[in-house]
């Protein structure tokens, strides 16, 4: 059995130290296909924003050698204390690592932010509250990149096979994960996420499913579909 981290306010985070880890994976290609398209638009000095960030993945691929200042947030001071050791490791001296949620604070403007593998475990008032904060933090014209469960992973045929799935609504995948508490999950089709972060002002650039192994190690053999979506703030 294992247990989530303890987040504040007694929610319950994905990134336990030792169970969970990004780092050192490949860079899938959407998001190669992020840190190319920062890398090469965004202008000196300007700031994207990684919400939920983990520990570090994104500021640990996106190499040094770019004019944009990245932003690590994540509600878990253990995540946070990586993303610190991942910018001292492989960013820049402009980056940063606050502990925190994206509603609860005023971090703009951003001219890019990402919430990369994060809205899925989030309830639908939060993740819409998300949605709406990063239309309010990133600047017009400034881009939106988010990746969420897809309604074709595994864990749906798993759900199924129990009899539990609800489609369109958060599951509690921890009989899936063999978790002794709730884990909350919705998965998304591609109409569903697009639908989701349109109707916050955005508009719809790219959507697609990528695969990636499992973050946590004891599942690190599977692997995860997700659904990408690039978004443009109108
Ligand atoms: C699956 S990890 C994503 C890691 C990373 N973005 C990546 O894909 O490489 C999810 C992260 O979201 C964080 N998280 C949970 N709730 C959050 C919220 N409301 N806002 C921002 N981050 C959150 C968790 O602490 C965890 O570190």
């Amino acid at each position: 059995m294992t247990t989530l981290a303890q987040g504040p306010n007694g929610s319950k985070y994905v990134f336990a130290p030792g169970t969970y880890g990004l780092r050192d994976r490949p860079v899938t290609p959407p998001l190669r296909m992020i840190i190319d398209f920062c890398t090469s638009n965004l202008p000196e000095g300007s700031q994207y924003i990684d919400v939920g960030a983990a520990d570090g993945h994104l500021v640990s691929k996106a190499g040094s050698l770019r004019p944009f200042r990245i932003l690590c947030v994540d509600p878990s001071r253990t995540a946070v204390e990586a993303c610190r050791e991942a910018i001292k490791l492989y960013g820049t001296a402009m980056d940063g690592a606050i502990q925190g949620v994206l509603t609860g604070m005023q971090l703009g403007p951003a001219d890019a932010i990402g919430m990369w593998r994060v809205p899925h475990s989030l309830r639908d008032k939060v993740r819409h509250a998300n949605f709406a904060a990063a239309h309010r933090t990133v600047v017009k014209g400034g881009h939106f990149f988010v990746a969420a469960k897809s309604n074709n992973d595994w864990e749906v045929d798993a759900l199924k096979g129990l009899g539990k799935y609800k489609p369109g609504k958060v599951n509690d995948l921890g009989p899936v994960l063999g978790l002794d508490e709730e884990f909350p999950c919705r998965f998304f089709s591609e109409e569903e996420l697009s639908q989701s972060v349109a109707e916050h002002g955005f508009k719809i650039l790219r959507c697609g499913e990528f695969e990636d192994e499992n973050g946590w190690e004891r599942l690190r053999s599977r692997y995860n579909k997700y659904r990408y979506l690039w978004a443009q703030k109108i």
